[in-house]
């Protein structure tokens, strides 16, 4: 990992500086309609593989903002503008704060993308304010569609059972200590690791398909003066999982993509899309 120096560091803050949307973290007082937000999910995965917005015109709030590895762009310079053929999909429903987070997968290699899409709504009317993606494709992080695919196809991502269920509070904190490892000593404790546990990490697996694998290989502690930062987030305690998107501070101050599944209050699984503004990915 690439260490800044106070220094560099400040010197990057204002060459660089970041304005993301930041969805409005006011908790409902109902739940959200959750069949409303997996119809404007499924929505989202029809607009992507026609490559228009048809589907989502009816859907949208008066004000609505498109945001891909973390800047505002034209939606129509957007990869939701090109029409892609779909590989795989789940999308995971955050009742509270009325967001939706997919994995989608495209392996066609003349197209080949590994996105991760937050869909936020207006807790009012459950209309779209914010889309935000995470597109991954060549030179982003350990890039590499196929293999992505085939590991996601190995595991098992079922709603846990009610009585089982993590609350948000313990899987938000889960994903937040993780992130927070690369510059704070204390955080990597505060991660609750899980056996087995695996991570896919662009298309890398450490799982092996072993009881005893593990999500420790390779994990710094406290190695970097900058943290990941802006982070958004979509929680679902069925699926126990948080999908958190930041300004990945380490590496090129990447826009990434993390998500976490805890099972038992254990961390199982952790998918990562990281890229790097258009450049190779390096350490
Ligand atoms: C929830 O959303 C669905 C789909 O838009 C709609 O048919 C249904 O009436 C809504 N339920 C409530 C309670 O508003
Ligand atoms: C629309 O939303 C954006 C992003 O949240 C905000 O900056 C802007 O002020 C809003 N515009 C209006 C007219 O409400
Ligand atoms: C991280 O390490 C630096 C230098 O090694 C130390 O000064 C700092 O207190 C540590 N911070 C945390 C939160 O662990
Ligand atoms: C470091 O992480 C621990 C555990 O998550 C947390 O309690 C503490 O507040 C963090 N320290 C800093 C400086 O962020």
């Amino acid at each position: 990992m690439v260490i800044f120096s106070p220094k560099t560091w400040a010197v990057l803050s204002v060459v660089a500086p970041i304005a993301l949307a930041l969805p409005s973290s006011t908790a409902a007082a109902v739940d959200c309609n959750s069949t409303a937000l997996m119809e404007a999910a499924d929505a989202y995965v029809a607009a992507q593989t026609a490559g228009t917005l048809d589907t989502l015109q009816n859907l949208f709030a008066g004000n609505w903002t498109y945001q891909e590895n973390n800047k505002q762009i034209d939606v129509k310079k957007g990869v939701i503008s090109k029409a892609l053929k779909i590989d795989h999909r789940r999308t995971n429903v955050d009742k509270i704060s009325c967001a939706t987070y997919t994995e989608i997968i495209i392996t066609d290699s003349a197209n080949p993308y590994v996105i991760g899409t937050q869909i936020h709504h207006n807790a009012a009317d459950t209309k779209i304010i914010l889309i935000d993606s995470i597109a991954s494709t060549t030179n982003s992080w350990i890039f590499d569609a196929k293999k992505t695919l085939q590991h996601v196809l190995e595991e098992k991502w079922d709603p846990i059972p009610e009585g089982k269920r993590d609350s948000r509070a313990v899987i938000q904190a889960a994903g937040d200590a993780y992130l927070s490892m690369w510059n704070n000593a204390t955080a990597a404790d505060a991660v609750p690791w899980g056996t087995p546990c695996t991570r896919l990490e662009g298309s890398a697996y450490t799982g092996k398909g072993k009881p005893d694998d593990s999500c420790k290989p390779g994990i710094p502690s406290n190695h970097s003066q900058a943290g990941n930062t802006h982070r958004r987030y979509v929680v679902d305690e069925a699926m126990g999982s948080v999908s958190i998107f930041c300004v990945w501070e380490h590496m090129m101050m990447a826009a990434d993509s993390h998500e976490f599944r805890l099972e038992n209050g254990k961390l199982r699984y952790v998918h990562t899309m990281t890229v790097c503004g258009g450049q190779p990915c390096k350490l």
